[in-house]
């Protein structure tokens, strides 16, 4: 089976599930796409040897080479980890159900646009919830709308900061990403 992972930030969940399917050799990792050059998943991608695609943001609106792409490679999943573009119609139909997100908090809450990285925690905390933790989820053309496949909770309390309630999300993410993709591609 065949992966594709969008990543745009450190990269530390691409990680992850690059780790996790090289040990396992259930799947692969075929194509990582980002549209910001200057982030962490190209130096992973290197070093993994994984191919890896700068993304042209007009032609991720308005064309079909990235559908293509992905399509030519034989995609079973796109994992989006990290990725804050809302995802076009066009992707969305040629991978139904097939293209999953992860989001630091418990949707439907602290989501939608502009709801991301510290954003989140800040508003968690913010709002004094006394639990956070983890979506991940189908994506469909809204942000962090689509039908929701495992959340996770953490708890917050009274001495965290946006740093040691992401810290607590990020062992989340990291424990269960992985899994779920492999449940997704059986
Ligand atoms: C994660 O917190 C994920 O939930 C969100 O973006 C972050 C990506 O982190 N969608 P990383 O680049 O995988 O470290």
């Amino acid at each position: 089976k065949n992966i594709a992972i969008f990543a745009s930030g450190t990269g530390s969940n691409a990680q992850k599930i690059i780790d996790h399917f090289r040990n396992t050799g259930l799947a692969r990792v075929t194509v990582i796409l980002s549209n910001k050059a200057e982030a962490g998943i190209f130096k992973i991608a290197e070093r993994e040897q994984i191919p890896a695609v700068l993304i042209d943001k007009e032609q991720f609106f308005r064309g079909d080479t990235y559908v293509k792409l992905l399509q030519d490679l034989d995609t079973d999943l796109v994992v989006l980890a990290g990725f804050l573009w809302k995802v076009p119609a066009n992707l969305v139909q040629a991978f139904p159900n097939r293209i999953i997100n992860i989001h630091p908090a418990l949707l439907p809450k602290f989501g939608g646009k502009g709801m991301y990285g510290h954003f989140v925690h800040e508003a968690v905390l913010a709002a004094g919830e006394t639990e956070s933790g983890i979506t991940i989820h189908y994506v469909n053309e809204k942000y962090d709308d689509g039908g929701v496949i495992l959340q996770e909770r953490c708890p917050v309390t009274a001495d965290d900061t946006p740093e040691t309630l992401a810290r607590k999300v990020q062992v989340l993410e990291h424990r269960w990403f992985p899994l779920i993709v492999e449940r997704l591609l059986k």
